[in-house]
């Protein structure tokens, strides 16, 4: 996929739609270091903190990937046409833990051009993050008790906020 190089300041895409609808692929890990995974997420934002564009994604302690992102210091996000749906799929139901999810999901693997963590030649959107801060999600603050019922006691997900150090985008995603 033909992809250029894109500001931050400048990214602008139907960004809730890009979570809840068409999915991320979170890569994590360090591809030279041959100890990386990708996961499927629909839960995360963009936005500006510290004066800096930044990506932010959950992920629960029981993921393959909670443990990449906790030892490496970058992630990716990327996004893919919808004839990858099925390989998003793949990658948010099997566990890298368990084999090699995703040379079955038929993507391929690139260390990012800054980041470490892998990224993906047919992304029509990759983005490339330098972790900046952590923190794990607290149930005492859920002030809908709705919220508990997407963990029912356990489980509740690390957030992460990245840096965007880099963004490449195919002409949908040039703004
Ligand atoms: C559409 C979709 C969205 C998902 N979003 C998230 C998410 O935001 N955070 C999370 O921890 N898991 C999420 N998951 C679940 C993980 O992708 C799934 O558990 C995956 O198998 C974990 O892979 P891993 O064990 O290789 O890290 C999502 C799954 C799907 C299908």
């Amino acid at each position: 996929m033909e992809r250029t190089i894109i500001d931050p300041l400048d990214f602008t895409t139907r960004i809730a739609h890009l979570w809840d609808k068409d999915w991320l692929l979170l890569g994590s890990g360090d591809v030279d270091a041959g100890r990386y995974n990708a996961m499927t997420v629909a839960w995360g934002s963009f936005g500006v903190m510290w004066g800096r564009p930044f990506a932010q994604v959950v992920v629960r302690p029981s993921r393959h990937t909670f443990g990449l992102m906790n030892a490496y210091d970058s992630f990716t996000l990327s996004a893919f046409s919808p004839q990858w749906k099925k390989a998003l799929g793949l990658l948010g139901s099997k566990s890298g833990r368990d084999g090699d999810k995703i040379a079955e999901s038929g993507l391929r693997v690139v260390r990012g051009v800054v980041a470490a963590a892998p990224t993906f030649p047919e992304a029509i959107l990759s983005i490339e993050c330098r972790k900046l801060y952590w923190q794990d999600m607290d149930p005492g603050h859920f002030l809908d008790p709705a919220i508990e019922g997407s963990y029912n006691g356990s489980d509740y997900h690390r957030i992460y906020f990245g840096e965007i150090m880099h963004l490449e985008g195919s002409a949908d995603f040039r703004g």
